[in-house]
């Protein structure tokens, strides 16, 4: 039952949001706008996610803990997309319904496997953290800096989730192959940055990240991934939160 302490996080986490207080009157500025409107909406769009294929490949990690804390964690990034389709909405923003950057992310995720699924997936998540920290110090409006803070601390535990997933993963495989695919993930981490800076430099820029700030600080949430996926004494989620038994 490795994944039942995680079952138990996120289903104390579900009332996220809950603290948002929507009566704020807040207003964006026509330049804060065209910062960012089109970045924004790529971003929400990402968040959001059925996770069919994800479950149907987690079915190979034979444990329903995971299953169910799996459940919890695509309702996460679904409540994600949801606030800031809302917060979109308030603002008159059009939301995307296709992108084609966000396209290939969901193919590579299809790509292969369970594995390729996670790795895919964190590397997306490591780009988060950075990007809403950008978007918190882009904007003025109150409601957005607590919609990102609030993202903020759960793609935090996203990063351990997902860096324990891919260590249960990897006890059944060998040195190498471990090292190949610690290796692929690093090509995958350095395109992802190159293409996210193309599209979303407005935002990045605004909040203070120019790309070799942007490069470093996304490096330095991938190395910490990198410690948390080979960190055997990690195995319970690390958080604040007290966690209420089920
Ligand atoms: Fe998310
Ligand atoms: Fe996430």
């Amino acid at each position: 039952m490795n994944f039942l302490k995680w079952q138990e996080y996120f289903r104390s986490n579900q009332d996220h949001f809950d603290h948002l207080d929507w009566r704020n009157d807040d207003i964006l500025t026509p330049d804060e706008r065209r910062t960012i409107l089109s970045s924004i909406s790529q971003f929400q769009r990402g968040e959001y996610s059925e996770g069919k294929h994800f479950l149907e490949f987690a079915k190979n990690m034979k444990d329903e803990s995971y299953i169910q804390a799996l459940r919890f964690f695509i309702k996460e990034e679904q409540d994600h997309a949801g606030v800031l389709g809302k917060f979109m909405d308030n603002h008159s923003m059009e939301k995307l319904k296709n992108d084609w950057l966000d396209n290939v992310f969901r193919r590579l995720r299809k790509l292969a496997d369970l594995e390729c699924t996670i790795t895919v997936l964190l590397t997306a998540e490591i780009i988060s953290m950075i990007y809403y920290q950008a978007l918190t110090k882009a904007t003025a409006s109150k409601l957005l800096k607590q919609i990102c803070g609030q993202i903020l601390i759960d793609e935090e535990m996203h990063l351990q989730f997902q860096s324990f997933s891919l260590r249960v993963l990897y006890e059944k495989k060998n040195i190498l192959s471990i090292f190949i695919s610690r290796i692929l993930h690093r090509i995958l981490m350095g395109g992802t940055i190159v293409m996210v800076w193309i599209f979303h430099r407005k935002v990045l820029k605004a909040g203070k990240y120019y790309f070799f700030d942007f490069f470093k600080a996304v490096f330095s949430e991938f190395k910490k991934c990198e410690s948390m996926i080979a960190d055997k004494s990690l195995r319970v989620p690390v958080t604040n939160r007290i966690i209420p038994a089920a």
